[in-house]
């Protein structure tokens, strides 16, 4: 399976979905959930939130070229941005010429934390528990049978001390969880609710809260890829300054907070529009995402760039990623069940491997434009589209308009309704 398709964007819509799937590694069922729209049925969406009316769609578009870990990826993304899967396919272009990507993760462990109030002495009361720790993690390996038959379960267990909060001492235990294949929060909750009264017994205070963090530091996942110097050069822009400019604005990112929240806006659009399409809880890994990024107590880039002895520009991202291929909507969601199937994912590590990947191709696509013609000249011709589909457009009316409105550089509604109006009266 490659995932080089070359003039897949000029294909028609109904060209692009026969196209999508050629070696038929999907079944017809799973081809549709992808295609057809809406992939959930209305019925299926009652089963998972509360107080369901309805459904909300967005786009789903194949992010090209992607190869990661000397593996070819097609990869389904969820976004409503024009632009982003563009960008994300076109940099997974220029990647691949060196190579594509390579990615690892650590183990899939993640936090849960015990919050414990009304100790007299949290110095002993720590102690006490790090004695009992043997006892405790045995109570929680059972809780879960299957996951310990998949080889995960309770793996160490941490307490801190707070000093000086606004209500005085307190500890935190974090129970470290390995979740193997599951996003993890119902596994960690579950066990640090189990595990609650047994810490009150040790250490006669009184357990508060019982959660999971979503600073998920211990479930990191890294991609870097290296862009031949050669692949660079464009338009007016020669390859040094195409670098030079990434690097530059990478550094921008570094230092202020204020860049960096942007910067690491761009990797997300990438990392979320896979992390949607499967199914998974995008407001768990956005959160890790801004947490690692001011791990250091001042917030700054997740990505680096920079060059290699051969004057290659390299890039690496580092980032939590609490993502699951069971369980919640992974498995209930058929778009997202399909979304697995079509990028041969076989494990959340994997996946993860997938997204940081995406993420990293994200964030070069928005410093490449930025350091080069800018953002809005990409942006437009997308963003034209749409103003011509608000303005009433319809057919090949549509790419007709989008262009004349870049033409004019003149994309708002007002002119597309305009010119629109002259095409009818003509
Ligand atoms: C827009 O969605 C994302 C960018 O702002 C990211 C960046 O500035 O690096 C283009």
């Amino acid at each position: 399976m490659s995932s080089r398709r070359p003039g897949f964007y000029n294909l028609s819509l109904e060209e692009r979905q026969q196209q999508l799937d050629p070696d038929g590694l999907l079944s017809a069922e799973e081809l549709d959930a992808l295609t057809a729209s809406p992939g959930l049925t209305v019925g299926q969406a009652d089963h998972m939130i509360e107080n369901v009316v309805g459904l909300h769609t967005l786009p789903l578009g194949i992010g090209l070229n992607f190869m990661v870990n000397g593996r070819d990826v097609l990869v389904p993304m969820a976004v409503e941005e024009p632009s982003v899967v563009a960008g994300a396919s076109f940099m997974a272009k220029l990647a691949r010429a060196g190579g594509g990507f390579t990615a690892h993760t650590s183990e899939p462990q993640m936090i849960g934390q015990m919050q414990l109030l009304e100790v007299d002495d949290p110095a002993t009361a720590r102690l006490k528990i790090l004695e009992q720790k043997g006892q405790l993690l045995a109570e929680a390996a059972e809780i879960d049978p299957i996951l310990k038959k998949l080889g995960g379960g309770p793996r160490d267990l941490e307490v801190r001390i707070f000093e000086d909060s606004p209500i005085g001492a307190f500890l935190v235990l974090h129970l470290i969880y390995d979740v193997r294949d599951a996003m993890g929060a119902n596994a960690v909750n579950t066990a640090c609710e189990r595990l609650a009264p047994i810490v009150e017994e040790i250490t006669g205070g009184r357990v508060h809260l019982r959660i999971l963090s979503n600073l998920a530091d211990r479930r990191v996942a890294r991609a870097r890829c290296t862009i031949p110097l050669s692949e660079l050069a464009f338009g007016d822009f020669n390859a040094e300054e195409v670098r030079d400019g990434i690097i530059e604005a990478w550094a921008f990112a570094a230092v202020d907070p204020y860049r960096a929240a942007t910067h690491n806006k761009g990797i997300m659009n990438g990392v979320d529009a896979v992390v949607i399409v499967t199914g998974n809880d995008w407001r768990a890994v956005e959160a890790g995402a801004h947490a690692y990024a001011a791990r250091s107590g001042q917030y700054t880039a997740l990505s680096t760039w920079s060059k290699d002895a051969e004057g290659n520009l390299v890039g690496s991202l580092e980032m939590p990623l609490a993502v699951g291929t069971v369980g919640g909507a992974t498995k209930v969601h058929p778009t997202a069940r399909a979304a697995l199937k079509l990028m041969g994912v076989e494990s959340a590590m994997q996946l993860a491997e997938i997204i940081v990947s995406v993420g990293l191709a994200q964030n070069l696509a928005a410093l490449r434009a930025l350091a080069t013609e800018g953002i809005q000249r990409g942006h437009m011709g997308l963003h034209a589209r749409q103003v011509a589909v608000a303005a009433g457009a319809e057919g090949d009316d549509i790419a007709r308009l989008a262009q004349q409105l870049v033409k004019e550089k003149k994309v708002r509604i007002d002119r597309a309704e305009e010119i629109l109006k002259e095409w009818r009266n003509q």
